[in-house]
Formats: structure tokens, C-alpha cells, sequence
């Protein structure tokens, strides 16, 4: 699976996120390292901060599967990911994240969306 198809996958998904306040669909897809593919969107609430984001739902999803840090290869999200779910990245020591931004589609590493992030062991 390219980083291209997975952005497919995180497009395709988005129409299924619950947003009745923002509208703002997030779609997003997860590869673990044995190829399968874990979907996540984001949803919302009417008491706005106990939102919970696509990237959180789908990552939480496949640690309910079973997987765990090191089984984490790709991401893609339809959307420029929050500071919060830059450390959850880093935190499920992706390989790589795409994204697209401003019309742009990019793919970073988690260190690169997340500078000098906080670790457990600091
Ligand atoms: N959102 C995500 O799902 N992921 C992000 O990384 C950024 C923001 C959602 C939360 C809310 O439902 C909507 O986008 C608007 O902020």
C-alpha cells in the first residue's frame, strides 16, 4: 500500500465522521507494519472539548486490535494533524505521516511534526 493509496483510504473514510458543529470531515488511515489497514474519523460532541479526533479514534482502534508501539508503519490524514495528535504519533513511533495541507500533500516524520517531544523516559 503507497502513501497515495492510504491518503485514498483517509478520504474515503472521512464521509463517515460525526461532526453536526463543525462540519469538518476527518478521515484518516493507519498501516501496521503486517499490512492491515485501521480506519478512524473524527467525533464530536455537543460539549465541544470531549471531541475526540480521527487520528485518536483510528490509533485507538488498532491498540484495541492488539497492536502496539513498534507495529505502526504509516498514517494519512486528510487534514493537517493538531498538536495533540502529534504526540500520539510519536508516542506509536510512526515511520511516517501524510497529510494534505494548504492544497499541498505532505509526508513527515513524527520528529519532524513534533520537535524535541516529550517521552515518558524524560
Ligand atoms: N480534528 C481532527 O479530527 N484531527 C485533527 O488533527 C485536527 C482536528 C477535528 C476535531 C473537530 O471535530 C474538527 O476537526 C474541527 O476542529
Amino acid at each position: 500500500m503507497t502513501d497515495d493509496e492510504l491518503l485514498s483510504r483517509a478520504d474515503a473514510v472521512a464521509a463517515r465522521a460525526y461532526t453536526p458543529y463543525s462540519n469538518f470531515h476527518v478521515g484518516v488511515a493507519v498501516l501496521l507494519r503486517d499490512g492491515t489497514v485501521v480506519e478512524g474519523v473524527n467525533v464530536e460532541n455537543a460539549a465541544y472539548p470531549l471531541t475526540v479526533c480521527g487520528e485518536k479514534n483510528a490509533i485507538s482502534t488498532a491498540i484495541t486490535q492488539g497492536y502496539g508501539p513498534g507495529d505502526f508503519e504509516a498514517l494519512a490524514v486528510n487534514a493537517s494533524p493538531c498538536g495533540g495528535c502529534r504526540q500520539w504519533f510519536a508516542e506509536f513511533r510512526f515511520d511516517r505521516v501524510t497529510f494534505r495541507n494548504r492544497g499541498q500533500v505532505v509526508t513527515m516524520t513524527p520528529a519532524e511534526l513534533l520537535p524535541e517531544s516529550f517521552e515518558l523516559a524524560d
